[in-house]
């Protein structure tokens, strides 16, 4: 059944969401209410069934609960627990496994009895899969069902590896792994074709059961999908929206998980606001993109059908609002991003003074500068500014000395054949086969931009090089 919200900043939010200062207030506070309970259960001399969860995002409770065990003595010892999923196939010692992974990050360092611990088993041959898929369903019903469920959530909306597409009343079974699931465990195998394509997974509807459960998600990387999950229409297409149905989840999310969220990222929609000048801009951009209208053609039904009534009563009328926002905005555009000699810089973002500039661009790789800021760059060196670009690796999968010089010698070649004057090439020709040695990578430079290929050996080398050429 879906959650009453009384609360009008929370409206938007389908669930329950605790929103904590950093993960590591998060983990702590989820790593109290497992101590809780199995405190609770040992002292009624029951026993406590955790469905776990791996990944990064549980680790830091597992570690807190590590702590509690260490320093505060809890004992885990009435402790059963089952894992939400595995990789298929998976050997429990390759250092991908869940198994390796729980066993180093909780099980090696607490008193929990090993027959207690139950992971899919990644081993099995494929025929024997769905019978312990089954008996894996039939000891947690067998206990009484899991008191506690953890969770973390996927980028593609998935619940252990309920991927896009399960079913609300699925079990624990043999999945297909979603590419963008198997993108972002890439790292951990050395390369995405190295990934399983398949795992195995408890099931939405086993996690449902569960009689509390937590997801928890850290990081910015998070908000998308923490906002489909907790504010959009329950649909397979992510899977984790199925918690709206629970009354018994809670998220607990750090800030830039929670970003998202109509309530920190369009307040004006929940609450009414501080109206700072940042708070102002973000709004009228966001009302402009929303109402699909230019910022001057904005008008008061505009603000007040968008939360804006507000800001239009306390700083309108709102053709100024409108008139104010566009400038601001207005002003960061030049066309003269070095400044402009002569220019009366007192409304625009050009500086008159220093007229002529020494530039220093740092290009990670070289590319990265004509990619990114192309149409600044040559603007800077058309206009008369000393530009300069420090390339900070050899890009050696780029463009290869070789290469240009043959195109440069091809382009001479051809004014030649159809009687062009060909002394500026060769000027530029003969310098750069002054500068380069053939056989290592460049690429080509605005015109008149002088390219300087800095490959820092030690940390420091970049600023050297700048304050060179900064003189
Ligand atoms: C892991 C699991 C997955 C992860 C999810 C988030 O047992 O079931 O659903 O919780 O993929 O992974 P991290 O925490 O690494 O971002």
């Amino acid at each position: 059944m879906a959650r009453l919200n009384l609360l009008e900043e929370t409206r938007y939010e389908k669930l329950p969401v605790t929103v904590c200062p950093n993960p590591a207030a998060g983990a702590v506070a989820v790593a109290k209410r497992i101590a809780s309970l199995i405190k609770s259960k040992q002292a009624n001399g029951e026993k406590a069934v955790l469905g776990l969860a791996t990944g990064v995002t549980p680790i830091a409770v597992y570690t807190e609960l590590i702590r509690l065990h260490k320093d505060e003595g809890l004992s885990f010892k009435n402790v059963i627990t089952f894992n939400l999923d595995e990789y298929y196939p998976m050997r429990p010692d390759a250092p991908q496994s869940y198994v390796r992974f729980m066993n180093e990050n909780l099980f090696d360092h607490i008193d929990i009895d090993r027959a207690n611990i139950h992971i899919p088993d990644g081993t099995l041959p494929e025929d024997k899969i769905a019978g312990f898929c089954i008996n894996y369903e039939k000891q947690i019903e067998d206990l009484g069902g899991l008191d506690l469920q953890i969770l973390g959530i996927g980028r593609t909306g998935h619940i252990g590896f309920n991927e896009p597409g399960s079913a609300p009343n699925s079990g624990t079974r043999l999945v297909t792994l979603d590419d963008l699931t198997r993108t972002d465990a890439a790292r951990d195998f050395g390369g995405k074709g190295a990934v399983p394509t398949k795992a195995i997974t408890m099931g939405v509807g086993t996690i449902f059961k569960a009689r509390e459960i937590i997801l928890m998600a850290w990081s910015k990387k998070k908000a998308t999908i923490i906002k489909k999950a907790v504010e959009g229409e329950l649909s397979g297409e992510v899977p984790a929206t199925y918690l709206q149905l629970s009354d018994n989840v809670e998220f607990i999310l750090d800030e830039p998980a929670a970003s998202e969220l109509t309530r920190f990222d369009t307040p004006w929609l929940v609450k009414d606001c501080n109206w700072d000048n940042e708070l102002k801009k973000k709004a009228v951009i966001w009302l402009s993109n929303t109402v699909n209208k230019p910022i001057l053609k904005l008008i008061d039904e505009d603000y007040n059908t968008h939360g804006m009534a507000h800001l239009a009563t306390e700083q309108g009328p709102v053709y100024q609002i409108n008139i104010d926002i566009f400038n601001q905005i207005q002003h960061t555009i030049t066309g003269w991003p070095g400044g402009k000699p002569g220019a009366d810089d007192s409304q625009r973002p050009e500086r008159a003074q220093p007229d002529k500039k020494r530039v220093l661009i740092f290009s990670p790789h070289p590319d990265d500068d004509v990619i990114s800021m192309g149409g600044t760059f040559i603007r800077l060196v058309d206009q008369g500014h000393d530009v300069h670009v420090a390339y900070q690796t050899s890009g050696n999968t780029a463009v290869w000395d070789d290469d240009v010089l043959r195109y440069m010698e091809f382009a001479i070649d051809f004014n030649s054949s159809i009687g062009d004057d060909n002394s500026k090439l060769k000027g530029i020709h003969s310098d750069m086969r002054r500068f380069l040695k053939p056989s290592t990578p460049t690429r080509l430079t605005p015109r008149g931009a002088r390219c300087k290929r800095l490959y820092p050996q030690k940390r420091g080398d970049s600023r050297r090089a700048f304050r060179r050429l900064a003189g």
